[in-house]
């Protein structure tokens, strides 16, 4: 008999790996660049450029909104590493970057902690208040010429939860404390515009003079940032063309352009793969990932019990053709043939090409069906239809089921 010893050890000596660098797919991890946006990049560089000038005075203040997953933290963690280094190395000036996520320090306190500790200024035990640790990181900075961008990340979280004067006295330093030189400069990062708008107007002029937004990623902006990590992740050739066509697709801008979703979904997929011991990622992987992954998934099977009957038969003629033909995505042409003999199968009337086109772009829209444009290679261009999940009996079933359902009511 083998020992459980023996398979445990055979099975790890004949695992594929193909994740190479596991922690630069992690949602911490900043790459060296961020396609697509570099134009904030610049735009932030734009705002800060007077604290470069060596006698700068002022401090500046900027805000960045953005859903979740549009690289708000990754794109503001980058610019104020690079921004340190270029004030150092080209302009001999001292900045300092810090970054604070509000959601872990959420009060005054807290935050001014937090900045202590970033910049190694020992703070004595007995109870200081938060302002009075303000000042005393003022002084800090003016006894060693520093200037300061303290990025307050989730910053949402903070106004959600402090008290006015909290806010007060952080979005309004400089008429709390005075300085000659008002070293601290900010960055506030907010989920959703309107938890600015809902500010007292004498703190939201104040800050959201400068804004810059961060659009949902298009699915062609995905695929780029989808195709650097995977250069700098997984081993070469490992993930085929279509893992990232699929996820980028999955993501795009009407469904969220969440750049978090579709690494994970990424790592996930290459994870399936190595369990699986294929040594390429595969389409197949990617949706077995979606599928655990998509946290609307559940809203997606339940979103079928709102279609109507031919929407029903639409993708029950998808599935249909994409079992037969086993590929992973079909034509349109293909695709309304099928629906149509399947219709008439249910002793239907089909709906016209101009109907059928609108269902499928509600399917679409319900996240559950994907459509592109085929390239060269095929004669004309021409809508490919694949589904974005995986192709499950269940699903099947249950797509079945809600036909028939329809079609009792009708008699
Ligand atoms: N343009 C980009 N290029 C490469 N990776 C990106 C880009 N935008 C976001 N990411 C990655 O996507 C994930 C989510 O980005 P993050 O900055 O945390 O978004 P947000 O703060 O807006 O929620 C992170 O892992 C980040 O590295
Ligand atoms: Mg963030």
């Amino acid at each position: 008999m083998v020992s459980a010893k023996d398979i445990l050890s055979d099975s790890l000596r004949s695992s594929v790996l193909i994740i190479k660098h596991k922690d630069k797919l992690s949602p911490d991890y900043v790459p060296e660049n961020l396609p697509h946006r570099e134009e904030k990049i610049k735009e932030l560089g734009f705002v800060f450029r007077d604290l470069l000038a060596g006698d700068a005075k002022d401090s500046e203040r900027v805000v960045i909104v953005g859903r979740t997953g549009t690289g708000k933290t990754a794109t503001v963690r980058l610019f104020g590493k690079n921004f340190e280094d270029i004030a150092e190395r080209e302009y001999g000036v001292k900045v300092k970057y810090v970054h604070v996520n509000c959601y872990r320090h959420r009060t005054l306190y807290l935050i001014s902690q937090e900045i202590a500790n970033a910049l190694k200024l020992p703070i004595p035990s007995r109870g200081l208040s938060a302002q009075e640790v303000f000042k005393m990181i003022h002084e800090y900075l003016d006894r060693r010429n520093i200037h300061l961008i303290v990025a307050l990340d989730e910053f949402g979280h903070f106004l959600n939860t402090a008290n006015t004067e909290e806010i007060y006295f952080l979005v309004r330093l400089y008429d709390e404390i005075s300085a000659i030189i008002k070293r601290i400069s900010y960055i506030f990062i907010v989920n959703e515009s309107h938890s600015i708008y809902k500010l007292d107007r004498s703190i939201r002029d104040h800050i959201a003079r400068r804004l810059i937004e961060f659009p949902p990623y298009k699915s062609m902006e995905l695929y780029d940032i989808l195709k650097y990590r995977v250069d700098e992740a997984f081993n070469d050739n490992a993930v085929d063309d279509e893992v990232l066509q699929f996820i980028s697709n999955t993501y795009g801008y009407d469904k969220g352009g969440n750049a978090r979703i579709a690494i994970e979904t990424l790592s996930l997929a290459g994870e399936i793969a190595e369990k699986e011991g294929s040594p390429v990622v595969l389409l197949d992987h990617a949706k077995k990932a979606n599928s655990t992954i998509n946290p609307e998934i559940q809203e997606i099977v339940d979103s079928l019990s709102y279609l109507d009957l031919h929407q029903l038969i639409l993708l029950k003629a998808l599935i249909r053709v994409l079992n037969k033909s086993k590929a992973d995505e079909v034509t349109m042409g293909t695709l309304e043939e099928e629906y149509i003999s399947l219709a008439r199968e249910f002793n239907e009337e089909p709906r016209r090409h101009t109907q059928v086109y609108e269902y499928l772009r509600k399917l679409k829209v319900i996240g559950i069906i994907n459509t592109r444009q085929s390239g060269k290679g095929m004669r004309g261009r021409t809508t490919l239809v694949s589904l974005s999940l995986p192709l499950d009996k269940r699903l099947d079933d249950y797509i079945m089921q809600q036909i028939v359902v329809r079609l009792k009511s009708k008699a």
